[in-house]
């Protein structure tokens, strides 16, 4: 029996927040049947990022990264359901959008490895660490998706 319940993070990036994106990835993920259970807009702060991309941040690519990141408002989602993580990267497509195919996100909208307009949790574990960071407890709702036994 898949687990229901499992969650991830999802966060549209300034890039795909300032071009009007926030939308269409709203509307990939329920589409798909996925349950939102938390979404925010958040300038992140540089302290943030720096522990979000803790992996990443002797790259020499993180200052251009926490640049962009760090320019305007990121749409913060916590999104729930079968197979959310590895599905949720599969929906995104791959990071470099050069390599992304057409149907994902960033292979109908991304150009650029900088501005790839998305974000998605790469593990399970990473999930409940990125999720933790960036939403308190009380910032997620716990709510039954009426559809729910149609897709499950
Ligand atoms: S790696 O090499 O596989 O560990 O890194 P990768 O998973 O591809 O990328 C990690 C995150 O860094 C971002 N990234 C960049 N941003 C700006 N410029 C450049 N050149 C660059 N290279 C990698 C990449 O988009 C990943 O961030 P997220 O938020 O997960 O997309």
């Amino acid at each position: 029996m898949s687990d229901q319940t499992q969650r991830t993070f999802i966060a549209v990036k300034p890039d795909g927040v300032q071009r009007g994106l926030i939308s269409q990835i709203l509307a990939r993920f329920e589409n798909r049947g996925y349950k939102l259970v938390g979404i925010k807009m958040i300038v992140p702060t540089e302290a943030l990022l720096r522990e979000h991309y803790a992996e990443h941040v002797d790259r020499p690519f993180f200052p251009k990264l926490l640049a962009h990141m760090t320019s305007g408002p990121v749409a913060a989602m916590v999104w729930e359901g079968s197979d959310v993580v590895a599905q949720g990267r599969t929906v995104l497509g791959a990071t470099n959008p050069s390599n992304a195919l057409p149907g994902t996100i960033r292979g109908d909208f991304g150009i650029d490895m900088g501005r790839n307009v998305c974000h998605g949790s790469d593990s399970v574990a990473s999930a409940e660490r990125e999720i933790n960071l960036w939403f308190k407890k009380e910032e997620l709702a716990d709510w039954t998706l009426s559809q729910h036994k149609w897709i499950y």
